[in-house]
């Protein structure tokens, strides 16, 4: 059986991860801890993608429409402001799994209201770096 292929959406200030905010994003950049998902996950086929330009975000979800299984996607800052993300989701038929890193509920209020959970199929957030994996072990399983 073909490998599941699996996209890592990440949206803007997530190139940054490792040194901006440690003490709410962790201290590992996402470089190196994609590589560590690559290796715990030899059974799917992986790719990452970051942009901090919204548009940008929202050509790569349509593309990955035909060219992957699932997408994880950390939309960030856009999480709560995107009605064009929110849409490209909507547009296209391959699952998306949003992610966080951080409780967007416990921090402050601007930030608990996301525009895209709608369209996806569920949401894992305040668990770290982690809900990557778990986002992964959901498409192994589905
Ligand atoms: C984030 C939460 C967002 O509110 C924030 O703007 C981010 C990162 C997270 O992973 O916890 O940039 O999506």
């Amino acid at each position: 059986m073909d490998k599941k292929r699996i996209i890592i959406i990440n949206g803007p200030n997530l190139n940054l991860l490792g040194k901006r905010e440690p003490e709410i994003y962790g201290s590992d950049s996402f470089e190196e801890f994609f590589k560590k998902l690559q290796n715990k996950n030899p059974g799917l086929q992986l790719e990452y993608y970051q942009s901090n330009i919204e548009g940008k975000l929202v050509s790569k979800i349509q593309q990955a429409d035909d060219e992957f299984d699932g997408i994880l996607l950390n939309a960030a800052a856009y999480t709560h402001t995107s009605v064009a993300i929110h849409d490209a989701i909507g547009a296209i038929a391959v699952p998306v799994v949003e992610i966080h890193i951080s409780n967007i509920y416990k921090r402050e209020e601007f930030r608990h209201k996301s525009l895209i959970s709608s369209k996806c199929v569920g949401m894992i957030s305040g668990l770290g770096l982690k809900g990557y994996q778990l986002g992964l072990e959901y498409f192994k399983n589905n």
